[in-house]
C-alpha cells in the first residue's frame, strides 16, 4: 500500500488511504471519518468485510482477494446525481484498463462482464438542508477469488480471476480506480460522463423488469435521463421515472 499511496499523491482521490486488513464495512468507517470532517478524496480500503453492504439492505460478500473501499468526497447538491455515473465509469474502465476485459453496465451502476456482476456501488449521502454534509461513494469488486464455492451469489456474479484465469495486482486494480475516479470527478457535471454512462448501459432497448420499493413494472428500457433517472415505457404505454431501483433483463421472445 505504501506504494499506492506514492503514485497517488497530488490528486483529490486517494491522497489520503486508510487500510485495514479485516473491517466490519468501510461505510461504517467512511461515515465516522466523513462525520469529522476528513478531507475530502480520503479512501478507506479493506482486505476483507465481515458485513459489507450492498443496494436495497442487501448483503455484500467480500472475502480476501477483493476490493472493498469508500470514498468521502463533499459535493456540491448539484452534483449529486453524477455521482453514480463517475463511480460506475470509473470502475468499468479501471477494470477494463488492468485486466483487458470488456465491461458492460447495468444500470443504475451494476458492472458486468458476459452477463454477470463483478463490482456493485453503494452511495450513501448525508444532507443538511439542501447542501450536501458528505457524500459517500462504497466500491465493491470481485477480483482474486472464485464464486463457485459461494452458493449465495454463484448464479450471478463472477470475478476477474475467474474471467482471466488468473489472478492480478490488487494494488494495480486500485491505483487506476481511484485515478479514474479523480479524473472524474474533477469533470463532474460534463456532459461527456453522462454519454458515456449512457452508452455503456446494456439495458436500454430491451423489455425489463424493474424493482423500486415494493413496486414492479414491467416495459422497456427507453432512455436514461442526464440526472441518472430511467425512463420505463411500461406495457400500457405510458413513460415512468424511475430515479432508484434495480432492473432485470426480460426474455423478448
Ligand atoms: C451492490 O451492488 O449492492 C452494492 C455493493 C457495494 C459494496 C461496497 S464494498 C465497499 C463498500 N463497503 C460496503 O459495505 N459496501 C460497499
Amino acid at each position: 500500500m505504501p506504494q499506492l499511496v506514492r503514485n497517488l499523491s497530488g490528486r483529490l482521490i486517494g491522497r489520503d488511504i486508510s487500510y485495514y486488513p479485516r473491517l466490519s464495512s468501510t461505510m461504517e468507517v467512511a461515515r465516522d471519518r466523513a462525520r469529522h470532517r476528513a478531507p475530502e478524496g480520503t479512501v478507506i480500503l479493506a482486505g476483507e468485510q465481515t458485513t459489507g453492504r450492498g443496494r436495497m439492505k442487501r448483503t455484500w460478500i467480500s472475502p480476501p482477494g477483493s476490493i472493498s473501499l469508500s470514498v468521502i468526497l463533499y459535493p456540491d447538491i448539484s452534483r449529486l446525481p453524477h455521482m453514480v455515473m463517475i463511480a460506475s465509469l470509473a470502475a468499468a474502465r479501471s477494470v477494463e484498463q488492468v485486466t483487458g476485459l470488456k465491461t458492460a453496465l447495468k444500470w443504475p451502476n451494476d458492472v458486468l462482464i458476459r452477463g454477470k456482476k463483478v463490482c456493485g456501488i453503494l452511495i450513501e449521502n448525508e444532507l443538511s438542508g439542501s447542501a450536501v454534509s458528505y457524500a459517500i461513494i462504497g466500491i465493491g469488486i470481485n477480483v482474486n477469488f472464485t464464486v463457485r464455492r459461494l452458493t449465495q451469489i454463484a448464479s450471478f456474479a463472477t470475478t476477474l480471476a475467474d474471467e482471466l484465469g488468473h489472478e492480478i495486482p490488487l494494488t494495480d486494480l486500485v491505483g487506476a480506480l481511484l485515478a479514474e475516479m479523480d479524473q472524474l470527478y474533477a469533470q463532474a457535471g460534463a456532459d461527456s460522463i453522462y454519454r458515456e454512462w449512457r452508452d455503456r448501459l446494456e439495458t436500454l432497448g430491451k423489455p425489463v423488469t424493474v424493482t423500486s420499493g415494493h413496486t414492479v413494472m414491467h416495459g422497456t428500457a427507453e432512455a436514461v435521463a442526464p440526472d441518472g433517472s430511467l425512463l420505463l415505457r411500461q406495457e400500457d404505454g405510458t413513460l415512468s421515472r424511475v430515479i432508484a431501483g434495480d432492473i432485470t433483463l426480460r426474455d423478448s421472445s
